[in-house]
């Protein structure tokens, strides 16, 4: 074996180096991560961290905010226990150096707070624009700085291990009471699937934002955990529920540039190509309604005018404030000619967020014993069927916490490594080197068109059969292919994306309603009668 050790965790989001550095006071900790380790959705974190501190804040409040952005999906018990322990995680950061912004004129410990959609307080702790940034500075140093924990950049899992493995790749038999005992990693640099054995595994891989053609996500977010997840036969939920960020850059030269919702929440105003207002014609809470209804609106004002993009409009702030308030966003836009403190940034929706994920108990327990999942990856019932802006640091946050609690408990303490059985070797007999690299590239750029086209913000059942008919197809090449080829970090991605799209339109389809995040033109309205509840999937078992 490889490597050997208490706790493997598989990720460097805020997720995997919260739980790293909780997990070694006990133990030793392998920490995996498939890029250089500040590669993360947390490092592009923008708005912040919702928690109440305000004087006219409450639980209560936050935690009624996010159950109506949820749609009726969230778990209530799930819901007060991350909103009553957010907090205190967040002054834990506090302590570990995070430069969160304070108000100015306040007591010392006065956390400014900003305001974004569906928020009826303000309550959004953040360092300026760039507040995942700044956590995942922090949080990185003190994992590298950690003698329990070895930090493995480049190192991309393949696929967890279970008692039962075989030793051929892919050929998983796991039954449903198996235990996970770590991972196949592929060592990008050295070429080679190593096996990394542990008493305890953490999957904090993030999400999928490339599932889509356009999205807010870096590179690295490609599904991977909910892939190996599914595939070692634990149960996955809620998987329609794919969140468009309203507001991203429309530029032809930036990739996935977020404008923040924090934008709004200072008082900027939406408005069509001709500088008209509109989304007082959609909700009552106009341009701080919840995500799922703005980026649904934008939608509908883009099919009807034909425009390529609507405007985000804070021209009418006061410039100094705006840059100050905004300083990445505002040189950012300048970079591409846009001077927000003088003219509208013209913006388009994208994917944004994945709120449904490995389903895990109150700490991060998956239904495979000594596997976890904490963040994006998880599917925890906080986000129902649509997410609460800046809900999700403060989800990976409280379950970090509670899911190294649990791990330690379960007895992954030090010493305990040597307790790991001896795991099959990878095997790649029968493979060769790819010689067909476009099938990877082309089948990369089919789903993600099909997927945006088909299984968007506005679904149908048409558009959903086209998109399974296609993902049918692909994913018979992808096996086929897959077992004949030598693993590469772009075919291991690309099987993944497959898996988690095949995933979303599987849950789509089956849900024949609209609600939070899932809007199918044939069902427009919320079922409470047949689908107030939990699309549950688990991979048949496999003799
Ligand atoms: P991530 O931070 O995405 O980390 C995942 C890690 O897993 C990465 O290190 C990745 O390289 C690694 N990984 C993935 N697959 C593998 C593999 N196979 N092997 C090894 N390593 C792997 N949320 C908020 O609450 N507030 C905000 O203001 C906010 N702003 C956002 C702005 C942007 C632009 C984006 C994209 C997201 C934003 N979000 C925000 C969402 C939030 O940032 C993420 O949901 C959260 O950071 C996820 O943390 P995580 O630790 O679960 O995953
Ligand atoms: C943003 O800053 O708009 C992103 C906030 C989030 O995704 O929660």
């Amino acid at each position: 074996m490889d490597v050997k050790t208490d706790f493997l965790v598989i990720g460097s989001g805020v997720a995997g180096l919260i739980f790293a550095l909780k997990a070694a006071e006990t133990g030793d900790v392998a920490l995996v991560t498939k890029k250089r380790a500040v590669e993360s959705n947390t490092n592009y974190a923008q708005g912040g961290i919702a928690a109440v501190f305000g004087q006219e804040d409450s639980f209560d409040l936050h935690v009624r905010d996010t159950l109506a952005a949820g749609d009726g999906l969230c778990h209530a018990d799930v819901v007060e226990m991350v909103v009553r322990e957010g907090p205190e995680r967040i002054r834990e950061l506090f302590s570990l150096g995070v430069r969160f912004n304070r108000s100015a004129g306040e007591a010392a410990a006065a956390f400014d707070l900003g305001r974004e959609g569906g928020h009826s307080r303000h309550r959004i702790v953040h360092t300026l624009d760039t507040t995942g940034r700044e956590v995942e500075r922090v949080l990185l140093d003190r994992v590298r700085a950690h003698a329990r924990i070895q930090l493995f950049e480049n190192h991309m899992a393949v696929d967890l291990i279970t008692l039962s493995t075989r030793m051929k790749r892919g050929l998983i038999t796991t039954t449903h009471e198996d235990h996970c005992c770590g991972a196949y990693v592929l060592d990008r640099e050295a070429d080679r699937v190593k096996t990394f054995g542990a008493r305890v595994t953490l999957l904090a891989t993030g999400g999928a934002g490339k599932v889509y053609l356009y999205t807010s996500n870096p590179d690295i977010a490609t599904g991977d955990g909910v892939a190996m997840a599914y595939r070692a036969g634990a149960t996955v939920a809620n998987m329609e529920f794919v969140q468009f960020h309203p507001t991203c850059l429309y530029h032809p030269e930036a990739k996935n540039f977020l404008i923040s919702e924090a934008v709004r929440g200072e008082g900027g105003i939406l408005r069509d190509a001709r500088g008209n207002p509109f989304m007082e014609r959609y909700d009552p809470a106009r341009d701080l309604a919840c995500r799922d209804v703005v980026a649904r609106a934008i939608d509908a004002e883009l099919k009807r005018s034909g425009d390529d993009y609507v405007l985000l409009d804070i021209s009418h702030r006061d410039a100094d404030t705006v840059r100050r308030r905004f300083p990445t966003l505002h040189e950012r836009c300048l970079d591409f000619g846009i001077d927000m403190t003088r003219e509208p940034i013209p913006v388009v929706p994208a994917a944004h967020y994945l709120c449904g994920g490995v389903v895990t108990d109150m700490d991060g327990r998956t239904s495979i014993q000594r596997l976890y999942a904490v963040g994006e990856t998880a599917c925890t019932g906080l986000h129902g069927a649509n997410r609460l802006a800046s809900n999700s640091l403060l989800e990976a946050l409280v379950y970090a916490q509670r899911a190294s609690a649990a791990a330690i408990a379960e007895g992954a303490t030090g010493g305990g490594a040597r307790e790991v059985p001896e795991l099959p070797v990878w095997d790649e007999v029968g493979t060769v080197d790819s010689d067909e690299h476009i099938m990877v590239a082309q089948n990369w750029d089919e789903i993600r068109r099909f997927m945006w086209n088909f299984v968007g913000i506005v679904r149908s059942d048409k558009r959903l059969e086209r998109a399974r008919r296609r993902i049918e197809m692909i994913q018979q090449e992808i096996q086929d292919y897959y077992w004949n080829f030598r693993v590469s970090p772009n075919l291991i991605e690309l099987r993944n994306l497959a898996m988690v799209a095949e995933l979303i339109i599987r849950s789509a389809s089956h849900r024949k309603e609209s609600r939070g995040l899932h809007y199918n033109l044939q069902y427009p309205q919320r079922d409470d009668r047949r689908w107030c509840k939990d699309t549950v999937l688990r991979r048949p078992f496999v003799g």
